[in-house]
């Protein structure tokens, strides 16, 4: 296979930098990071349908939460998967909704065979332009990115408690945080280039195919070895679906370097609890569609000891849709003989700068 391909997008050709080594189980493989972008497909759904990890918790939730109550379905995707559960633990009635048009119509045709149809209300469209009544009691809401709200979960959650649920209602999930941790890119790809997997092509030409023109990206990172992290893992974005749920955030915090190597971004992952009191999701040591997301701060690798300190600021703000956060992080690395060395990203949800870094002029090889 050649190591490099070309993706076409209307009025661009753009050459990508691809691993050609073989696709096996566990190995670590970099994609774009889909989950923000209306470009759902019956794969990624079915990576959705079969993470038991994620299902058993949102099941849980409904078993406890649904029963006798009306739920509403944000994000119900081809399958209904949640009103059609939420109906099985005995929800008296499902409203659900989904965005992607293709979606929408093979959860209408699926709709019939169903255990209880006359029970579920399938609508399309965008939660936040939705107008029903009654009120539900319960939302239930699996629009939660690898970063955490990297789908618009806290706009539109804001806007379904406000408009769309019987006050004192409640959220499953309860509540979702990105953590993250000190690495070098090429620690969490060892012996493989810094390429994507041949199979995230489509992804990458449908993403940008739908924005209208390429940008950087943000890096997911499947199977990340656990020993390529440099540091302890902190909260960086904190979402409480049903405390204080706030649109826009901004948390600077201390990661502590707990061995020496080479430092050039962070590694970011999901903790996820369905219900309070549960053991939480985590998306760095189970087994789940959530992958981790690589964010680069430096432009060239940084070497840190043990004791060193990774100062990160990390900011959340809504992009122009009004849903999807742009995410901004500054970084001051203070190593232990008073040195500083500064770094930062900006990663809108869409657009922005293509090829600002020198990372992504090597995924996008010019020419
Ligand atoms: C992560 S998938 C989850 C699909 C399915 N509920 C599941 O859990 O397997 C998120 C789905 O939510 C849809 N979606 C996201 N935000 C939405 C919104 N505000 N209104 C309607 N659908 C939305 C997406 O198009 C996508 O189909």
């Amino acid at each position: 296979m050649r190591d490099i391909q070309h993706i076409e997008i209307p009025g661009h050709t753009l050459s990508v930098r691809v691993d050609p080594g073989p696709e096996r189980e566990g190995r670590p493989a970099l994609w774009p990071s889909v989950g923000e972008y209306p470009i759902y497909d019956p794969f990624l759904y079915t990576t959705m349908t079969t993470d038991d990890e994620r299902n058993h918790r949102f099941r849980a939730a409904l078993a406890h939460l649904a029963p006798d109550r009306r739920i509403l379905d944000i994000g119900t995707g081809q399958d209904l998967l949640w009103a059609r559960e939420g109906v099985q633990a005995g929800a008296r009635h499902a409203v659900a909704i989904e965005v992607i048009e293709d979606a929408f119509h093979k959860a209408a045709a699926n709709l019939p065979a169903l255990e209880s149809p006359d029970r579920i209300t399938l609508l399309l469209g965008e939660s936040t332009r939705l107008r029903f009544a009654p009120r539900a009691d319960v939302c239930v809401a699996e629009i939660i990115g690898s970063l955490a709200g990297a789908e618009g979960a806290a706009a539109v959650l804001a806007d379904a408690r406000t408009r769309l649920l019987e006050p004192g209602g409640l959220v499953i999930p309860h509540r979702a945080v990105t953590l993250a941790a000190a690495v070098r890119l090429s620690d969490l790809l060892p012996e493989q280039p810094v390429a994507f997997a041949e199979a995230a092509l489509p992804y990458l030409r449908s993403i940008f195919g739908w924005h209208g023109s390429p940008f950087d990206v943000r890096l997911r990172v499947e199977n990340p070895p656990a020993d390529a992290l440099l540091s302890e893992g902190a909260p960086i974005e904190v979402l409480d679906f049903n405390g204080d749920l706030q649109t826009q955030q901004r948390t600077t915090t201390h990661l502590a370097i707990t061995r020496s190597g080479l430092v050039d971004g962070v590694l970011t992952w999901l903790n996820l609890w369905c219900l309070p009191d549960e053991e939480p999701l985590d998306a760095l040591s189970m087994k789940t569609n959530w992958a981790t997301i690589y964010l680069p701060l430096f432009d060239s690798p940084v070497p840190v000891e043990t004791g060193d300190v990774l100062e990160l600021t990390f900011a959340a703000a809504l992009s122009d849709d009004r849903v999807h956060p742009d995410y901004q992080l500054q970084a001051v690395l203070r190593t232990a003989d008073g040195q500083q060395r500064r770094g930062s990203l900006i990663s809108p949800h869409h657009g922005g700068a293509f090829r600002s870094h020198s990372l992504y002029r090597d995924l996008f090889p010019a020419g």
